[in-house]
């Protein structure tokens, strides 16, 4: 962990383990370091990127103005698949926010990119900008493997890949923008608008594929695999098929996945989409999950999937 801080600080990127996706790792403060995650994968410049830090008390560092409600949220699920979009502070430059005056800020609950940000902080870094691994509008990678597997053509020599296993949520985190009177949900991910309202005892709002926004996961086709999604069909004889386990397999259909509840649905999603491309199939067929908590999420990753690349 102290060789990866080290590297960071160098200005190399360190791909690592979250609880939702792999990240692509660059010192936040570091503009030139920040500049390769962008060539590396193939991204728009302003297209903003969230900032990885060790625990809410680090928030200020990067924030400024932060209302109580978003407190709440950070106190009730830091650690955790949640990034808080907030007023930007002096540190958080034009090269991570895109340009725009607000700054998104998660901390992710797990034992590798923790002891990775902590070893920064150590090596005196403040945050760390990291967008998903993958190439701009792929697929977000659940293991390392899916890591090198998108990006090994485009890092260099002095470029790491942490290799903390399968992902344990498998979908990005709720982007949750604090900067007006109420939380809007930009991105639904493991918390859910109700678990919002809980916290914090407001209605939540949403707001549904907006482009006012630079959500570059909220663009109508993203997520998206090399073979063509179809949602809620009957699948034909060599389609790729994932539905929930008490759905049944027609003859000559390919299962990719069953998983038996939601959570597990959201965890294997990615990496049965990736296993279809692997396989050379054509044509993936996916039975949404009906329901809401993680339900939402995965229904919203998998409409901008069949939308295609
Ligand atoms: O679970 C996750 O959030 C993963 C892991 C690695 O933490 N990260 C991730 O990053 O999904 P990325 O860059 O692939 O998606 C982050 C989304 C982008 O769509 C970006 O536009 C949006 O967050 N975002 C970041 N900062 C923002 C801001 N200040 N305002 C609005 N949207 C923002
Ligand atoms: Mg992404």
């Amino acid at each position: 962990m102290a060789s990866a801080a080290k590297r960071l600080i160098a200005g190399d990127l360190v791909a690592f383990p979250t609880e939702t996706v792999y990240g692509l790792g660059a010192d936040a403060s570091n503009s030139a370091a920040v500049a390769r995650i962008y060539s590396v994968k193939g991204r728009p410049n302003d297209h903003p990127l969230i900032v990885h830090i060790t625990s809410m008390e680090r928030m200020g560092d990067w924030a400024s103005d932060v209302p109580e409600y978003a407190i709440a949220l950070a106190r009730k699920f830091w650690p955790g698949p949640m990034t808080l979009v907030l007023k930007r502070s002096e540190l958080a430059g034009d090269f991570v926010t895109g340009g725009q005056d607000t700054v998104g800020v998660r901390v992710p609950d797990h034992v590798v990119a923790l002891a990775l940000l902590e070893a920064f902080e150590k090596a005196g870094g403040k945050g760390v900008a990291a967008p998903s691994a993958n190439r701009f509008g792929h697929i977000s990678p659940t293991t390392a493997a899916a890591v090198v597997e998108e990006l090994a053509d485009y890092l260099s020599k002095d470029d790491l890949v942490l290799d903390g296993g399968a992902c344990a949520v498998g979908v990005e985190s709720t982007i949750i923008d604090c900067t007006g009177l109420l939380p809007r949900v930009l991105r639904p991910g493991a918390i859910s608008t109700v678990m919002i309202e809980e916290v914090t005892g407001l209605n939540a709002l949403s707001v549904d594929g907006v482009d006012e926004i630079r959500v570059s996961g909220s663009l109508k086709n993203h997520y998206a695999p090399a073979a063509k999604v179809y949602l809620n069909k009957t699948p034909q004889s060599g389609q790729g098929f994932i539905a929930l386990s008490n759905i049944q397999t027609p003859p000559g259909v390919i299962r990719l996945a069953s998983p038996s509840d939601d959570e597990e649905f959201a965890q294997i999603l990615y990496s049965a989409l990736r296993e279809a491309d692997t396989q050379g199939l054509l044509e993936v067929v996916v039975v949404q999950p009906a329901g809401l908590g993680i339900a939402v999420a995965i229904r919203d990753r998998l409409v901008r999937a069949a939308n295609g690349r």
